[in-house]
Order: structure tokens, then C-alpha cells, then sequence
């Protein structure tokens, strides 16, 4: 580990919120030097930030998930002691690579289930009752009285709802499924303890099963070559063509093309997509289509979630740079700790 002398030098990809700026600046004192992107909208492309992380010696890295962290980065900063991504997901941190040459990695898992959990559902019940349709239906002067036919959307109480991926925030998609009376199947290579489905009233059933049942199908699992397109053309096939698909998780996890294509075919009845397989870019495809609530990959987004995220990816450098192990480590090994 570390030795807790060294002074810290961090760097940080982009602004966050103030508290977790002002903890660091003061942790980092004058001996030490903290260093933020001056522009909240500019997302560093990789050749600035290895730019920058080449113009002094730091020791910490603070990125966001936006940041490819790769071998190429990691070798213009050799001083590197701890990559502190502010996200759950991790998939843009090459974490092996860290692990060989010793830097911890964490991320933020925790503080923002619940928060991620509330906008899976927001976007559940904006798709199903046409809640951004209706509300550009309503700007464009289109509203001439109530119609009988007008803006018909689907139900969302007594349906079916499918979780894939059964982790935290799957979790909690399924607690709040409990106010709409709804069945809930999940699917995870991991099932949950029959307390946890019994308090949460979920079943596990084989991903075939909750894909040819549920009315509603919502992604919860992490990004990584496994999960790479989970939900491509063959599944959407077997989904109902009256069933919507919610990704809150990592747009890769969806075959975006496919997608498109089924909305278009009538093979599904609609989506809500708050990331997308190569964001910023959204599919024109998607953009075309009424039946799809669209969000820039904002699920973690609330003043209370993005700042104790911001905190804790705060402390975990501090941790590190202390010399201890930080609370939220994908890589323990590094420490010769175990796998949490
Ligand atoms: C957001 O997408 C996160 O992984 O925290
Ligand atoms: C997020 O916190 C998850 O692992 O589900």
C-alpha cells in the first residue's frame, strides 16, 4: 500500500458536486494539488487527458465514466496510486491492467440504487402511458379536447415485470413493483435467497421464460463481454410484440440496431432507453420513433445520489492515499486482499 506521507495530486475529469470538492481540497492541503477539468460540459477525449495527466506527477485519478482508462492512459501517469471512477459501472477502467501495476480501482456502488431504481420506473411508466409523447403532443398545440382514442397507452398495475440482472438496483425495481400488484420474474445467473423472493414476491425462471412472459423487461446487470448484446434480435423475438424494453444499465447490453428494427416491425411495443451502445450518439434510428422515451444516461441523477457518490469516490482516494483499503475496491487483489 501506499505510504501516507506522500502528499496527494489528484486529478479530475470533470466537475462534481462541490461538498466532495471542497473535502478534497482540504484533504489534499497545500502540500498537495487537485486539478478539475475548468469546464462542466467538456468531456475530455482520451488524448487530453493523457495530455493532462502527463503535466505533473499525480497520484490519483478521479474520472468519470465518460473517461476510457486504458493502458495507454495508465502509462502517462506512472505515478498512478488509485482510479476513483464516480459510477457503479466500471466498464471503462481497464481494472486488470490496473491491477498489474498495482493501482486500486473503485467505483460507487450503493448510493445510488435506489435513485437508479425510481428513474427504471420512471421510464417504465413514461413509455407505457406516453408520458413524453403526450407531453410533445400537448407543446405542439395538438390538444383540442379529451378523445376517447387519444394518447391510449398500456397499463402498468397487475402486469408482468422482468428483471434481468437481480443485483441492488434489480432489487429495488422489484420492491416498488409491490404498489402496481404486479408479477415479478427475474433472471440471474446468481438467485436470490428465498427470503429475499419471498419479500420482494419474485420468482427466478430461465431467461426464455421471463422473456416470452413479461409485459415489461427492465436490464439491471453490468456491462462486460458477456452481457454484450443480452438483448439482440433473437430475444426481442421472443418477447411479447405488446412488451417494452427499460434499460437503465449500459446501452451495449442492448443490440441497439435490433432494436430499431423491432420497434419499427411492430415486434415490440415500445422502449425506454437512458443509455445507448455508443453514447453520446443516439441511433437516428431511435430518434425517429414516437414509441421510445429517450434520457441522456441521467438514472443516477439527483442532487442527494450524485453527491454522496461524488463523496464517496472522494474517500476512496483518500483512503488510498492514506494508506488504506478503500471502502469500494473492484480490485483488492492489488492489496492482496480478498474478492469482495
Ligand atoms: C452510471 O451509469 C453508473 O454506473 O453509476
Ligand atoms: C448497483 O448498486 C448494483 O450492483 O445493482
Amino acid at each position: 500500500m501506499p505510504g501516507a506521507t506522500e502528499s496527494i495530486r489528484v486529478l479530475m475529469t470533470q466537475m462534481v458536486p462541490q461538498l466532495a470538492i471542497e473535502r478534497l481540497r482540504y484533504a489534499v492541503g497545500s502540500e498537495g494539488k487537485l486539478d478539475i477539468n475548468p469546464d462542466a460540459d467538456h468531456i475530455w477525449t482520451k488524448q487530453e487527458l493523457i495530455d493532462k495527466l502527463r503535466e505533473s506527477h499525480y497520484n490519483a485519478l478521479y474520472c468519470m465514466l465518460t473517461n476510457p482508462v486504458d493502458k495507454e492512459v495508465m502509462d502517462a501517469a506512472p505515478h498512478l496510486k488509485v482510479i476513483a471512477n464516480m459510477a457503479v459501472g466500471y466498464n471503462n477502467v481497464d481494472a486488470n491492467e490496473a491491477t498489474r501495476r498495482g493501482i486500486a480501482v473503485t467505483n460507487t456502488p450503493g448510493v445510488l440504487t435506489d435513485t437508479t431504481a425510481d428513474f427504471a420506473w420512471a421510464l417504465l411508466m413514461a413509455s407505457a402511458r406516453r408520458v413524453a409523447e403526450a407531453d410533445r403532443f400537448a407543446r405542439e398545440g395538438r390538444f383540442h379536447g379529451w378523445g376517447p382514442l387519444m394518447m391510449v397507452g398500456q397499463d402498468v398495475h397487475g402486469k408482468t415485470l422482468g428483471i434481468i440482472g437481480f443485483g441492488r438496483i434489480g432489487r429495488a425495481v422489484a420492491k416498488r413493483a409491490g404498489g402496481f400488484d404486479m408479477t415479478v420474474l427475474y433472471y440471474d445467473q446468481y438467485p436470490a435467497d428465498v427470503e429475499t423472493e419471498k419479500s420482494l414476491n419474485a420468482r427466478l425462471v430461465s431467461m426464455e421464460d421471463l422473456l416470452a412472459q413479461s409485459d415489461y423487461v427492465t436490464i439491471h446487470t453490468d456491462y462486460n463481454p458477456g452481457t454484450h448484446h443480452l438483448i439482440g434480435a433473437p430475444e426481442m423475438a421472443r418477447m411479447k410484440p405488446t412488451a417494452y424494453l427499460i434499460n437503465t444499465a449500459r446501452g451495449a447490453c442492448v443490440d441497439e440496431a435490433a432494436l430499431v428494427e423491432a420497434l419499427k416491425g411492430g415486434k415490440l411495443a415500445g422502449a425506454g432507453l437512458d443509455v445507448f451502445e455508443h453514447e453520446p450518439r443516439i441511433n437516428p434510428g431511435l430518434l425517429e420513433l414516437q414509441n421510445v422515451t429517450l434520457a441522456p444516461h441521467i438514472a443516477s441523477a439527483s442532487l442527494e445520489t450524485r453527491t454522496a457518490m461524488a463523496l464517496m469516490a472522494a474517500d476512496n482516494i483518500l483512503a488510498v492515499m492514506r494508506g488504506e483499503l478503500p471502502a469500494n475496491m473492484v480490485n483488492p487483489e492489488v492489496y492482496g486482499a480478498a474478492k469482495q
